[in-house]
């Protein structure tokens, strides 16, 4: 099995209004990139970019087939253009070497695995402060670190992407959405060794919460947790508000609906052990399936801001085809029609 991280066809990106007929075609072979997936080609998709962003008009930049080596790869604003597709029918792969580009970001994070200081790995595909971003058909495969990464954005569309590694690797979250509203994820298949979408909350004082977000028509197979709302034992003045999750199958899943406000790996720099973020308004509707374990309901919510308003409503869920444990701390809300197990609130 290779652990190169791999960025598969098709891809399409679309930034800001997408036009596939007007406009300038920029093949990256024009700019000296090689298809053998050993020559590094990371000045020619800049050189690409470079040309597409200082055009005013829609520019397509396009990537055939083979393999393409890259490097880092920042592709920055501000651009004259407000339309740039890039279309990649090849496979855009890292260096063999982990350590060439694996220092190069999110140094504070520590191998997980090691306990060791070693290189925390590079980041796949990130997009930062940017706006009206449409990727389709994406499969990224085993990256160093976090598959994909939404920061800063506004209106983000996401559809029909397969993000693939072992379920032992450390920190390969799927698509880590930060700091960002608008964003929709459609059609897309996970599998990582950590968090699929949203990562742990209030790691520090100042965090502008979460909320308004919904999981809809959703399969966990075989997963450590279903659906988790998860927060640092660490003061903080964040939130996690207006959460919906429906119509989700479990099969097999260890933790199927968890809120975890005692997060703390190691033990380590959680001063008071008690979460400062406030979860109110969760709903979970048509939740059902199988559970891995025993307790399939459980809500460890904060001591110091408990949680409120949370609603189950259509919950059937088994343990070795019986019916399943809930468990309650600091957990207020109600429940509506048939819930198994029944609601510890
Ligand atoms: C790129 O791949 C797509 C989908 O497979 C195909 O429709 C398109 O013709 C390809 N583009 C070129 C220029 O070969
Ligand atoms: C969240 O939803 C509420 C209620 O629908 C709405 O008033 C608020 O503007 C939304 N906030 C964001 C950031 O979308």
């Amino acid at each position: 099995m290779t652990t190169r991280p791999l960025l598969l066809l098709p891809l399409l990106l679309l930034f800001i209004k997408p036009s596939f007929s007007a406009g300038m075609k920029l093949n990256v072979l024009s700019y000296g990139a090689k298809p053998d997936g050993s020559a590094d080609s990371t000045k020619a998709f800049l050189a690409a970019w470079t040309q597409a962003c200082a055009s005013t008009a829609p520019a397509s930049i396009y990537v055939p087939r083979g393999m393409f080596l890259l490097r880092n790869v920042k592709f920055r604003g501000q651009c004259k253009n407000r339309a740039i597709t890039i279309r990649i029918n090849g496979t855009l792969v890292a260096p063999v070497d982990y350590r060439v580009i694996g220092n190069a970001e999110c140094r504070q994070l520590a191998c997980k695995n090691s306990g060791k200081s070693c290189p925390s790995g590079a980041t796949s595909l990130s997009f930062s402060k940017s706006k009206n971003v449409v990727v389709v058909g994406l499969t990224s495969v085993n990256s160093q670190m976090f598959h994909i990464v939404i920061n800063g954005c506004q209106n983000v569309k996401m559809q029909g992407v397969t993000v693939t590694a072992s379920g032992n690797s450390p920190n390969t979250d799927g698509i880590h959405v930060q700091l960002s509203s608008g964003v929709t994820i459609l059609n897309s298949k996970i599998q990582t060794g950590d968090d699929c979408v949203i990562g742990s909350l209030g790691k520090d004082q100042n965090e502008a919460g979460v909320q308004n977000v919904t999981v809809k028509r959703a399969t966990f197979i075989g997963t450590q947790n279903g659906v988790r709302i998860k927060s640092w034992a660490r003061p903080s003045n964040g939130f996690a508000r207006n959460i919906v999750f429906q119509h989700v199958t479990m099969k097999n899943v260890q933790n199927p609906i968890v809120i975890d406000q005692n997060y703390c790996p190691g033990n380590n720099n959680c001063p008071d052990q008690v979460s400062g973020i406030k979860v109110s308004d969760v709903m979970y509707r048509d939740i059902h399936g199988t559970s891995a374990a025993q307790v399939s309901v459980n809500f460890d919510c904060s001591s110091s801001h408990p949680c409120s308003g949370i609603r189950l409503e259509g919950v059937s869920l088994t343990y070795k085809n019986e019916v399943a444990a809930a468990s309650c701390k600091h957990a207020g809300g109600t429940s509506f029609g048939v819930v198994h197990p029944t609601s510890c609130f």
